[in-house]
């Protein structure tokens, strides 16, 4: 991970939770000077720790790691709410229903927030029997491809790897109101609504 718990996330869950120093360290079965040590920076919990502290403070360790506490309101699942992450060390591109602390290779991934096509990343979508051919007009080198294309309504995604020296172009099958995502290695997310 790229960062380990902090004191202040510590103190501030605590309180949150109403506890003393003296309470939470009862609950993970460790001294109050230990917890005061922690949350003052002169020490940092056990590796061991961090899943009953995270359990005591109500939240998941990862959330507990990344200092953030995520209240996912897309309760709903609406897929038109989702988010997508992608490792910029590994390539690996994850699709989520709404907010949630995602990490690969070591770092925190931020949700990536999708921009409209610009001139360099444009799209041209046919119909193709009962399917639609989607052609994005952009280059598929090592240094600068389509990772991938997705087409996401409110119940379903479908999601097409792309390879570099392959083509940036798929078959999807366009049904209902939607968006249609595609993720340049170089540029970022683009959406466009279908
Ligand atoms: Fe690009």
């Amino acid at each position: 991970m790229n960062t380990y718990v902090t004191g202040s996330t510590i103190k501030q869950l605590r309180e949150k939770r109403k506890l003393t120093q003296a309470e939470l360290a009862e609950r993970i079965g460790v001294s109050s000077k230990t917890i005061s040590k922690w949350e003052t920076a002169k020490g940092l919990p056990d590796i061991s720790l961090l899943q009953p502290l995270a359990h005591t403070l109500g939240i998941s360790v990862i959330e507990l790691m990344n200092g953030e506490h995520i209240i996912n309101r897309n309760v709903s699942a609406n897929m038109l709410r989702c988010k997508f992450y992608v490792c910029p060390i590994c390539g690996n591109a994850i699709h989520t229903l709404g907010n949630t602390v995602v990490s690969c290779c070591g770092i925190t991934l931020p949700a990536l927030e999708p921009e409209e096509a610009d001139d360099y990343h444009t799209i041209t979508i046919e119909n193709v029997e009962d399917e639609h051919f989607i052609t994005v007009h952009h280059p598929m080198t090592k240094a600068h491809y389509i990772s991938f294309v997705a087409f996401v309504t409110s119940d379903r995604i479908q999601m097409v790897k792309l390879y570099p020296e392959g083509n940036a172009e798929t078959r999807l099958q366009l049904r209902g109101m939607g968006f249609l995502y595609y993720y340049c290695n170089q540029h970022g997310l683009f959406k466009k609504k279908v």
